[in-house]
């Protein structure tokens, strides 16, 4: 498979973002909440990359029909462990694709009230968007492709693919 981005063009673009969410949390702490699955590698990279103190919480979410057929109906499957009430949170994803997965969570922390809400995707398909949702920290905007590796997956596969992929599209839904 053809690869998008390479392991080191990542770990270069993951380094400053870090060196970015530094700089602007300086003197603070930050709760970072991966979106399980995918944002698992990009989540324990940045992290590292990250100067602050800063804690780990998941969520788990389903989207049936996300993607091919878009029903819009997201559901939580795993809420966050720990209270964010007055905490500053970075929502971490992988692929930011229609919006709607972040556009619920998104509404779905606020209603836990932190002092401050961001979020950072590795990836970022504007093209696809279907309710519009912004992310404030974006390691890579790219066309709309189906990619794997990096945490991202095709039917759980590849997901520890070091470097970002063109899955095939004529093998999509094979
Ligand atoms: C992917 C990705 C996001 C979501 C983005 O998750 O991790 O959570 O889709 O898509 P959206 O913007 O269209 O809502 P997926 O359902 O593939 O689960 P995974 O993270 O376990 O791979």
């Amino acid at each position: 498979m053809e690869v998008l981005l390479s392991r080191q063009q990542i770990a270069d673009r993951v380094a400053e973002l870090g060196a970015q969410i530094t700089l602007e949390y300086a003197g603070k702490s930050v709760v970072l909440i991966g979106v399980l699955k995918g944002a698992a590698i990009f989540l324990a990279d940045l992290a590292r990359a990250i100067k602050v103190d800063a804690t780990f919480d998941f969520v788990a979410v389903s989207s049936y029909g996300r993607a091919r057929v878009s029903s819009g109906a997201v559901k939580l499957i795993k809420d966050i462990d720990n209270p964010i009430e007055g905490l500053h949170v970075i929502l971490v994803e992988d692929i930011l694709d229609t919006g709607l997965t972040l556009s619920y969570l998104r509404g779905l922390m606020l209603q836990h009230k932190p002092a401050s809400l961001k979020i950072a995707t590795c990836l970022d398909k504007p093209d696809r968007r279907l309710v519009p949702m912004d992310a404030d920290y974006i390691a890579f905007k790219i066309p709309n492709h189906f990619v794997i590796g990096y945490g991202m997956d095709y039917a759980e596969n590849y997901r520890n693919v070091e470097d970002i992929r063109l899955f095939p599209e004529e093998a999509v839904g094979h």
